[in-house]
């Protein structure tokens, strides 16, 4: 017997091998036999305290709609081998196509430049690891505008650390878990060094980049410089698209292969630069490293034109200082960055200066931010 919840049964229909369902909120959904079958909630078919199917899918007989019966609050489809599932409106209503992919959009607030420092979110560290309006608030932030500032934390690693657990836990690379780094070449990379670095997403050379990037100046002294640069993949992509479709098209398909290389190493990944998904064609991840480009061959010379042309499109947008937020780390404030979609760089700079941080994997902080009950 089902609990009578928010919606309600007003018809079913048995149609073919499907069932035509007029809920009360007015809303008509067909669902197909296989598929009820499937979602049978019952002890046999599912276990209610994992959340896991209980059967192969081998398992599962391809049988038919004996009979049914239903209220306001509960189907009851008798199936032709005597099997019984019994549904609630609450339950089916939720499988609405438009609706439930709906649910499961994200929606990036796309921003251009130093605007945005007046709304992404700066939290004070007791308040993010001690409440969940503040936790709430630091993931809102990263979903939104792809980072967000934590500040109050001890300028130490063990201070950084306790944020990145509560991001979502240390993401271990060849990097190290949480990294120190100087201008000490501990790897053959030029973070490692004081130059200028353009605007890039790290690890577009490996299967899994990293989710977030944190970054915690733990001290700069005797020098000047080193300001960090922020620009947000999404807002230069969706520019493209519009006037460069062509070339948004192309960053979307053709695969760009890129590596790490250093004894011992050498971590190599192929992949669109603009990644979208393949359903509703919105933007998942921005792989931007055009340093990091290993030497390819092409198939033909308008192939390797449209490669040039379309990177130098988009890398316009992301070295346009307009588009960019420039802004000074300083001991105290940890900075997290989602990396699949913003890209980050830092101006050169003199003295000795000690960065901290971590990366957290996406699956990881979107974990967080779903318990939070921030996305679906
Ligand atoms: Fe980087
Ligand atoms: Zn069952």
């Amino acid at each position: 017997m089902s609990v009578l919840g928010e919606n309600t049964f007003e018809n079913v229909l048995l149609k073919n091998q499907s069932v035509e369902i007029t809920f009360g909120d007015g809303n008509k959904i067909k669902f197909e036999d296989c598929w009820l079958r499937d979602h049978c909630r019952c002890q046999n078919c599912y276990h209610a305290d994992t959340f896991q199917r209980a059967k192969h899918i081998l398992d599962i007989p391809d049988s038919r709609i004996g009979s049914f019966r239903f209220d306001k609050s509960e189907l009851v489809i008798i199936w032709d081998d005597k099997h019984e599932s019994s549904y609630s409106p609450d339950f089916l209503s939720q499988f609405d196509y438009t609706k439930w992919s709906n649910s499961r959009k994200l929606s990036p607030k796309l921003w251009a430049g130093p605007p945005v420092m007046e709304k992404v979110a700066k939290v004070q560290v007791n308040e993010f690891l001690n409440t969940e309006e503040g936790a709430k608030r630091v993931f809102q932030s990263i979903l939104d505008y792809g980072f967000v500032l934590i500040e109050g934390v001890e300028p130490s690693l063990a201070g950084t650390e306790k944020i990145c657990q509560a991001l979502g836990g240390v993401q271990h690379t060849l990097f190290g878990g949480m990294w120190e780094f100087t201008t000490k070449a501990v790897h053959a990379d030029t973070a490692y060094t004081n130059i200028a670095l353009d605007a890039h997403n790290d690890n577009t050379y490996f299967t899994e980049a990293a989710g977030l990037q944190i970054l915690h100046c733990l001290e700069h002294v005797n020098g000047t410089g080193g300001e960090t640069l922020l620009v947000d993949g999404f807002y230069g992509a969706t520019r493209l698209k519009e006037e460069y479709p062509e070339d948004y098209e192309f960053l979307t398909k053709f695969n760009v292969e890129a590596e790490f290389v250093e004894t011992e190493h050498n971590h190599k990944y192929s992949a669109p630069v603009i990644r979208v998904n393949s359903d509703t064609q919105d933007l998942v991840q921005i792989r931007y490293n055009v340093f990091d480009r290993t030497a390819m061959a092409f198939e033909d010379g308008e192939k390797c034109r449209a490669y040039y042309r379309s990177l130098r499109n988009l890398g316009r947008y992301y070295q346009d200082p307009g588009n960019q937020w420039q802004f000074k780390l300083k001991p105290g404030t940890v900075l997290a960055m989602d990396n699949f979609r913003v890209l980050h760089g830092r101006t050169a700079f003199t003295g000795s200066r000690t960065l901290g941080g971590s990366y957290v994997s996406r699956s990881d902080w979107l974990d967080r931010a779903r318990t939070l009950g921030l996305i679906n």
